[in-house]
């Protein structure tokens, strides 16, 4: 039998107007590596596996299993490790990574029998929408449609000058409560605002006009509904076009605030600060990371499961920490 391991990128949802529709693979990545075991064991590296169960109640385990039970193979017992730099809870897609690197690690386990699209699916319903699932899956700028029983997708390659700086503030906040923050109707002239930027959006990073993604990002479905529970989070999005980013968003559910910037912007710190200061007057702690759009989804690598060298040698020198 063979281990797996598979590097798979973050991602960030929404974009501004694309509210569980498009989303943007980023520089900053989970491993996960897998293989038949005799008896289930979990190997969990790093910060962002804290509290993270180390039995069959294992999200990245229940995933595997249904991958084989899809694929009608049977692997009861897997040897699974773990590591992140991903973030959890904070808008970053860490939950979409762990589904994406499971299913795929699984099928790659097996000889890859299910196809990406059908990976697709099953990540789509586990995470209840398409965006952070696709952008991990596909990497690149992935706009998806899901009626809760097909999702369908088309990936747009990243403009080579777009870059991000995200906002990380210290505090968590679950996907449950930024969506319960949400109204169940919308006025029509909020669903044609949203449609018109949504489209906007798009045409402008298809067609590398990235001049138009200030007036494009710009949103009624979530983010004004979501403000309340980001201090900050408004001056941030109306003001940091005047300090050089290409627009702003909250990263997907929050709290993370992500700026699109010009790669050779020659205003980048100025941006930094402004992120930064705005939050810390709002008593906000955050840390800040430029990060990259990623243009491929996740890299598996196969070795034989006789192979010595252990986990974290393996992904060493391309973790943060
Ligand atoms: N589209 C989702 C939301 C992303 O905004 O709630 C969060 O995972």
């Amino acid at each position: 039998m063979n281990r797996v391991l598979v590097k798979v990128p973050a991602s960030t949802a929404n974009l501004g107007p694309g509210f569980d529709t498009l989303g943007m693979a980023l520089s900053l990545f989970a491993w996960i590596e897998m293989s038949a075991a005799d008896k289930t064991e979990f190997r969990l590296y790093g910060d962002q596996m804290k509290g993270v169960p180390t039995d069959k109640s294992n999200l990245i385990y229940k995933v595997a299993q249904l991958v084989f039970k899809e694929a009608g193979v049977e692997v009861p017992e897997l040897c699974v490790s773990m590591y992140s730099d991903i973030p959890l809870t904070r808008g970053l897609g860490s939950s979409a990574s762990a589904i994406v690197g499971a299913l795929v690690a699984a099928n790659a386990l097996i000889g890859s029998p299910l196809s990406e699209d059908k990976l697709f699916q099953l990540a789509t319903s586990l995470e209840g929408h398409p965006d952070n699932v696709g952008a991990s899956l596909f990497g690149g700028i992935v706009v998806s449609a899901w009626d809760g029983e097909r999702a369908d997708h088309v990936r747009l390659e990243p403009h080579p000058r777009l870059e991000t700086l995200v906002a990380i503030p210290a505090f968590q906040l679950s996907t449950e409560k930024a969506r319960h923050a949400l109204p169940s109707q919308i006025s029509m002239a909020d669903a044609v605002f949203n449609v018109g930027r949504s489209s906007l959006l798009v045409a402008a990073l298809a067609s590398g006009e990235l001049g138009l993604i200030r007036h494009a990002m710009r949103d009624r479905l979530h983010q004004p509904y979501r403000a309340a529970l980001i201090p900050g989070m408004t001056a941030i999005l109306e003001r940091a076009a005047d300090y050089g980013a290409l627009g702003a968003a909250l990263s997907g559910a929050g709290p993370t605030l992500i700026a699109f910037v010009d790669a050779e912007s020659p205003r980048k710190s100025e941006l930094e600060a402004f992120l930064l200061e705005t939050l810390q007057r709002e008593g906000i702690e955050a840390k800040t990371m430029w990060l990259k759009p990623v243009a491929a989804g996740p890299e598996i690598t196969v070795k034989s499961a006789a192979e010595s060298e252990d986990f974290m040698s393996r992904i060493k020198g391309e973790v943060m920490q």
